[in-house]
């Protein structure tokens, strides 16, 4: 009689992240990552527009959330495959196409065979990760020569140059937190990109950074204001914020005479040098 094999046992990064107060069980978080499609998406699709898509391509969408890129990638590459994977696939069940596989997989603990992949992407998942240095390095392994890697990550650098005072203590708090619950560093990708990639044997870097507005009532602003709202409850009992803290720091957005640019998404990209 033959044996399934014991399914892998989620590393601590996932268990903390799901469990945390961005993770899939949380009500609004579906909605908040369908938010963060609408702001990221046109950046996202330039960057991957520019490596050269085939439609041949097999690729792999990492973190994939509510799978839109996932979706927009199966579109580009009807010859070949994508295979997107998350932690929770419930969002995903939404995205079908016959090319498109939805995969439960946690990045930390699990593995790909070597060169399965033409295009990796990931957004908003290496910063998220506090082994995402040791990720990164395993990733790249999948790859087949001359395949390339993108990420895109959060960074937090442009608040720091706020004019705001409580615009910088509500983001500092907001850091913070996402800190404490998972392990997410919001300063690692202006620190560490693209040099990460050259390190771990990529050639060709490139990056691109867009900078995110809020107060303005745009899809930067929706999504600011959806994430904000998610986390009103962990940042006031952590004591992160008092909540006269947090509506100081989210009614000025209110006033039309305040807009601000306090996030930034910072794609970069390498190649594996073809052999
Ligand atoms: C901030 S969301 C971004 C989602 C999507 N990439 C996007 O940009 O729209 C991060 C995603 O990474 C997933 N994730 C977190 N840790 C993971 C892990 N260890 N393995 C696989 N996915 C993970 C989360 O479940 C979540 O869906």
């Amino acid at each position: 009689m033959s044996t399934l094999p014991a399914p892998p046992t989620p590393s601590s990064a996932a268990t903390r992240y799901a469990a945390g107060v961005i993770g899939h069980e949380v009500p609004t978080e579906e909605q908040r990552l369908h938010l963060l499609e609408q702001m990221l998406d046109p950046d996202t699709i330039r960057t991957l527009e520019r490596r050269g898509i085939q439609p041949s391509w097999r690729c792999l969408e990492l973190g994939a959330g509510a799978g839109s890129i996932a979706h927009w990638l199966a579109s580009r590459c009807p010859d070949g495959q994508v295979v997107a994977t998350d932690l929770g696939t419930t969002f995903l069940a939404a995205r079908s196409a016959p090319n498109l596989r939805v995969l439960r997989h946690d990045v930390v603990a699990e593995d790909f065979p070597l060169g399965s992949f033409d295009l990796i992407h990931a957004r908003w998942l290496l910063v998220n990760l506090p082994e995402r240095e040791e990720v990164l390095a395993k990733v790249v392994t999948w790859l087949v020569p001359g395949g390339w890697l993108v990420t895109e990550d959060l960074d937090l650098f442009p608040v720091d140059s706020s004019p705001h005072p409580t615009l910088r203590r509500f983001i500092d708090a907001f850091e913070q937190l996402l800190a404490d619950s998972h392990g997410a560093d919001f300063r690692w990708a202006r620190r560490r990109l693209p040099a990460a990639l050259a390190e771990v044997g990529l050639v060709e870097l490139g990056m691109s950074v867009s900078i995110k507005h809020v107060g303005d009532g745009s899809p930067d602003d929706a999504a600011y204001r959806m994430s904000m709202a998610q986390l009103r409850s962990g940042l006031v009992s952590r004591g992160l914020l008092s909540e006269a803290q947090y509506t100081a720091g989210i009614a000025p957005l209110d006033d039309p005479a305040v807009l601000d640019a306090p996030l930034a998404n910072i794609a970069a990209w390498g190649q594996r040098p073809p052999s």
